[in-house]
């Protein structure tokens, strides 16, 4: 297993360093999954040292399991794949692996087009309500944000504490959370705009 741990987490530092492509397909994915291949980020693609891409017809729903999942590539396309009611869930056992796939997770986030707004309700927090370190919501402005943080503030305990606008009947997409993205910030000094 150290074996295997060190060749993907330590030898290999793109898919070009594998040693063999001896059981890969020479086959281009079907334009669904080439399209979702697309709105993949570069680093993850980058090292992807799999072979082909094994994903089956008909996901909209299912829960998905990718053993082995690696930076993430197949189950941040199967996340497209699996619609709001479906979820992915990738285990690998090399940290550099799950390093690089964790870190672009904000990047892969999908935009419905919702947006939230904090009523000021919370006693401890009348003008300014910080969910975490890169979700700052002033009272009373009105903030893009992406499913998952939809529902984060919708179905629990801050629901009466926010508006929440839109449904996931729309999707428009990654949320643009790329460095760069024309998010609006929040605060002025925002390192990390996506919400
Ligand atoms: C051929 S790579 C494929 C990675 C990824 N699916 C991809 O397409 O880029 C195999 C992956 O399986 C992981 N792996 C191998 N044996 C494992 C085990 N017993 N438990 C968890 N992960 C394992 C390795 O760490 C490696 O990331």
């Amino acid at each position: 297993m150290a074996a295997v741990r060190d060749y993907y987490g330590t030898v290999l530092a793109s898919s070009s360093d594998l040693k063999t492509s001896a059981c890969c397909t020479a086959t281009a994915p079907p334009p669904h999954i080439a399209a979702a291949l697309k709105q993949v980020h570069e680093e993850v693609t980058g090292r992807f040292y799999g072979c082909g891409t094994p994903i089956p017809p008909a996901l909209d729903g299912p829960t998905v399991l990718d053993l082995g999942c690696g930076t993430g590539r197949d189950a941040y396309v199967l996340a497209q794949l699996v619609g709001a009611r479906g979820q992915v869930i990738g285990v690998d056992m090399t940290e550099e692996q799950l390093a690089v796939a964790r870190r672009h997770q904000g990047w892969h986030t999908e935009d419905y087009g919702q947006i939230a707004a904090y009523r000021g309700t919370l006693a401890e927090h009348p003008h300014v309500f910080e969910l975490d370190d890169h979700h700052r919501f002033e009272t009373g402005r009105p903030v893009p944000v992406y499913g998952n943080t939809a529902d984060m503030l919708a179905a629990t305990r801050y629901g009466q504490h926010f508006t929440v606008t839109g449904d996931k009947t729309t999707h428009f997409g990654l949320f643009p959370c790329a460095p760069g993205a024309a998010v609006p910030a929040t605060t002025a000094d925002s390192t990390a705009a996506c919400c």
